[in-house]
């Protein structure tokens, strides 16, 4: 929303149509930019490169990636049903890995542009109530680290966001979550870490605080916890 304000035109990706064509209309009418839309469901692995040729052909030069790619799922299920685990890292880790490389590839090839990618404040320490979640994120972090160094020579700029929980549809009907944060502040301060080229942005920043302690404890002591 916040990009198309400032008049950036918008292509937006995902599963549902009818929800794409909602926003789609929506960004339309109140920012008065361009936006394009097509179906994508990330499990698909073949035809990335294709995909985001398709993206450059209709709407011209690509500014940047934003990938916010994700599924939950379920601690207590993962635990023994093979195919919830399946899911929870191969959505969270394989598609979203296999998709940063389509759009590294493009913009390598440009020299240019940004691709900031949604992982998480949960990757950055094992807990036992998420740790599948937390491990795809957690390997989504290091993914992006390399992606970044591999990037940096040609000037394209990779963003790790860290969120802490968020308002959104995956943390719907949960209770208790510490400094549950409005999704609209996490995209002010993705916004600005792209244009300040940050590496990491934990959001809200006291994130950086709480997961730098989270991690200074000892292992012998954390494993005792019901974190
Ligand atoms: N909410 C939080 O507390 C929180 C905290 C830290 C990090 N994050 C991360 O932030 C990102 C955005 O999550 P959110 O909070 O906005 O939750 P969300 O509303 O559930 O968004 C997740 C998005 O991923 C899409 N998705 C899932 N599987 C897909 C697939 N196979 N193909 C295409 N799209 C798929 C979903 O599409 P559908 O609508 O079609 O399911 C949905 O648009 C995720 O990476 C999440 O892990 C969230």
């Amino acid at each position: 929303m916040q990009w198309a304000e400032a008049g950036y035109p918008i292509y937006l990706l995902g599963r549902d149509t009818d929800e794409l064509q909602r926003i789609s209309t929506d960004l339309e009418l109140r920012c008065g930019v361009k936006v394009w839309h097509k179906q994508f469901d990330s499990n698909e692995h073949t035809g990335h490169a294709a995909l985001v040729r398709e993206i450059a052909d209709q709407a011209g030069a690509i500014e940047g990636f934003l990938i916010a790619l994700g599924y939950m799922g379920d601690q207590s299920t993962s635990e023994t049903d093979v195919a919830e685990c399946e899911k929870v890292l191969g959505t969270n880790f394989v598609d979203v890995a296999v998709l940063c490389h389509a759009c590294a590839s493009h913009l390598e090839s440009l020299e240019t542009g940004w691709i900031a990618v949604l992982s998480s404040v949960a990757g950055d320490r094992g807990r036992m109530s998420n740790y599948v979640y937390g491990s795809a994120k957690g390997g989504l972090s290091v993914f992006l680290q390399g992606l970044r160094s591999r990037l940096q020579k040609s000037g394209v700029h990779v963003l790790t966001v860290k969120p802490g929980p968020v308002d959104t549809s995956m943390t719907f009907g949960m209770s208790k979550l510490p400094l549950l944060c409005p999704p609209e502040k996490v995209a002010s301060d993705i916004v600005r870490a792209v244009a300040k080229r940050k590496d990491v942005l934990y959001t809200p920043g006291p994130w950086r605080l709480i997961m730098f302690i989270l991690r200074s404890v000892p292992e012998r002591l954390f494993k005792k916890t019901s974190l």
